[in-house]
């Protein structure tokens, strides 16, 4: 039996945007998301700064919108930090935990990224996990057993909590080097993937690829049956081509 998983097409902001330029963009992607196909879901991950504007923008629209990262913990002296409950109230659905930038620059390691998943979802979040091999850890053949290591305390979360995320798969080498990974090599990892979310029950959680995605390789990503969905950096800041990866 085949159950079909919504395919979700998720633009990362990163540290790009000003009010000026997101009005703009915001406002092609309301005017678009209407011909997109049905089935596709379209979200934005926009810097912290920017998610009155947005959740202000896209309310109502088909484009759902996110953070970018979550803290750990719910409430207190944590300077610099922003929480799942203030994501929440400015009605974000999504917060990106574990992105390969967040790990590599800022040390975060696979059981903070857990702690983050699980504070997301006490939010009423959906954490969407990022893992991925660097180039090194490809060349030596540790693709799997790196996705594993990341994958574990999350895992450890249990299925009821595991149903409730999303998975990226974001090899570092692909990130914005204009280098995608081949349809095949995606699908091997996620395939993988699957399997270790099947193993605890919670096979039909969304995987998305990223990496330098743009809209002359989607589809042949897409057409991958453990692929279901994109994690857009570069190309989720025009708002044509964004929208032409979920068409
Ligand atoms: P690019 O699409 O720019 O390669 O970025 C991918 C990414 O890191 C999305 O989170």
């Amino acid at each position: 039996m085949t159950i079909s998983r919504t395919r979700l097409v998720m633009g990362n902001w990163k540290m790009h945007g000003n009010l000026a330029d997101n009005a703009k963009l915001l406002a092609g992607l309301c005017a678009g998301a209407g011909s997109i196909a049905a089935g596709t879901q379209l979200a934005v991950c926009v810097p912290f700064p920017y998610l009155a504007q947005a959740s202000e923008a896209l309310k109502g629209s088909a484009v759902a919108w996110g953070a970018q990262d979550v803290s750990a913990q719910a409430q207190g002296a944590f300077t610099g930090e922003v929480s799942g409950a203030m994501l929440k109230d400015f009605a974000c659905r999504y917060a990106l935990v574990g992105h390969s930038e967040r790990r590599s620059l800022h040390g975060e390691s696979d059981q903070l990224v857990a702690a983050k998943a699980k504070a997301a979802l006490a939010s009423g979040l959906t954490p969407v996990v990022c893992v991925g091999e660097s180039l090194a850890e490809r060349d030596a053949n540790q693709v799997m057993a790196v996705i594993q290591r990341q994958l574990a305390p999350v895992l450890a979360l249990g299925a009821e909590a595991v149903n409730k995320i999303v998975v990226a798969y974001e090899p570092v080498w692909a990130i914005g080097t204009g280098r995608t990974a081949t349809p095949e090599q995606a699908q091997e990892v996620h395939a993988a993937i699957r399997a270790a979310l099947q193993a605890i029950g919670a096979g039909q959680v969304q995987i998305l690829y990223g990496g330098s995605v743009k809209a002359a390789n989607a589809a042949s990503l897409f057409a991958m049956p453990d692929i279901d969905g994109a994690l857009v950096g570069g190309a989720s800041l025009v708002a044509e081509d964004f929208l032409a990866i979920a068409a």
